[in-house]
């Protein structure tokens, strides 16, 4: 049976361009994603005239039926899977006007609790040795929980705790977003930043999973990493970023390639030029 990967949020901008690098470097089907079927047919079309051959499926991992449906899909078309890209996300503009608390809460959403559920639902479905790839951010550094000291360190100690469950995450990610409704979380230590948040905790996520992994399924040699992208030139950066989609894509292929039975980086912070980071003390490679 043929290997298949799966790229969340993959009609344009970064996860389109990992879509297009694991047509090339990928043997097996992969699936371009998207919650909108003429944006993502539209993308699938783009890959066929450079001659490259993705497969397509709805999903949106903001909804639990179109993520049981696409589960259902890939169960009895594929039966298994080896490469799940987790890039879907959203950022507000600087200039949003939507007040913080809802920004808090539509961030966290999509970014945090939404890739949370849709790892959980899809996860029976990884083959031994498959690779799980969680698009974070240079946002998703530990030091970003940059709130009033010195509760935002103790923040950073439970964000990092060896022992964290799911469960206790999400349960920060609320008392965050609950925090913004009265604008109390900067004094509880939470950055003024939701997009942090939500990459912060995607990154402490990536960590437990490869923990549970280890534990529950004992060499099957799943592998899961974050991975900052780099600053990309896509519609949510606004064009600003200096790298192309094509080189925020390099890191995060190379993470979802990663040879059998790899040492290092599991359960890791990667940089695009692929270092692996200290996500607790640094230093990064570069600014961002
Ligand atoms: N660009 C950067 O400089 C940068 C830097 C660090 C990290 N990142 C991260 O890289 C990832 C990709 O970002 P990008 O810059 O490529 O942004 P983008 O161009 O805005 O693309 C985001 C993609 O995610 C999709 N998406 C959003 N919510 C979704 C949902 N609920 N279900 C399924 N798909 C959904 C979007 O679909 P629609 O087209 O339907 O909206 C779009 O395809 C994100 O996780 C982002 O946070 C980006």
């Amino acid at each position: 049976m043929s290997k298949v990967a799966i790229v969340t949020g993959s009609n344009k901008g970064i996860g389109f361009a990992i879509v297009r690098a694991l047509c090339k470097q990928f043997d097996g089907d992969v699936y371009l994603t998207s919650r909108d079927e003429g944006r993502g047919v539209e993308a699938v079309e783009l890959l066929k005239k450079e001659g490259l051959n993705p497969k397509f499926s709805i999903l949106d991992i903001n909804s639990s039926a179109s993520i049981a449906k696409f589960k259902d899909f890939i169960q009895t078309t594929h039966g298994e899977i080896d490469v799940l890209v987790n890039n879907a996300g959203i950022a507000f503009k600087n200039n949003a006007t939507e007040p913080f608390h809802v920004q808090a809460e539509v961030t966290n959403g999509t970014n945090y609790f939404a890739t949370r559920d849709f790892c959980n639902a899809i996860f029976p479905l990884l083959r031994p040795h498959a690779r799980v790839v969680n698009i974070s951010s240079v946002c998703g550094f530990l030091k970003k929980i940059n709130g009033k000291e010195p509760e935002s360190l103790e923040l950073q100690k439970k964000f990092a705790d060896p022992k964290l469950t799911q469960d206790e995450l999400s349960g920060m990610v609320n008392k965050f977003i609950e925090l913004t409704k009265t604008g109390n979380h900067f004094e509880y230590g939470f950055p003024n930043s939701a997009y942090n948040v939500s990459k912060v905790a995607v990154s402490s996520l990536t960590k437990i999973q490869q923990r549970e992994f280890d534990t529950s399924r004992p060499g099957d040699d799943i592998v899961v990493n974050s991975v900052h992208p780099g600053y990309v030139d896509t519609d949510m950066s606004s064009h600003k970023g200096p790298l192309s989609p094509d080189e925020g894509a390099i890191a995060a292929t190379w993470l979802a390639l990663l040879p059998e039975n790899v040492t290092t980086p599991r359960g890791g912070y990667v940089w695009h030029d692929k270092t692996v980071v200290d996500w607790e003390n640094g230093p990064t490679p570069s600014e961002y």
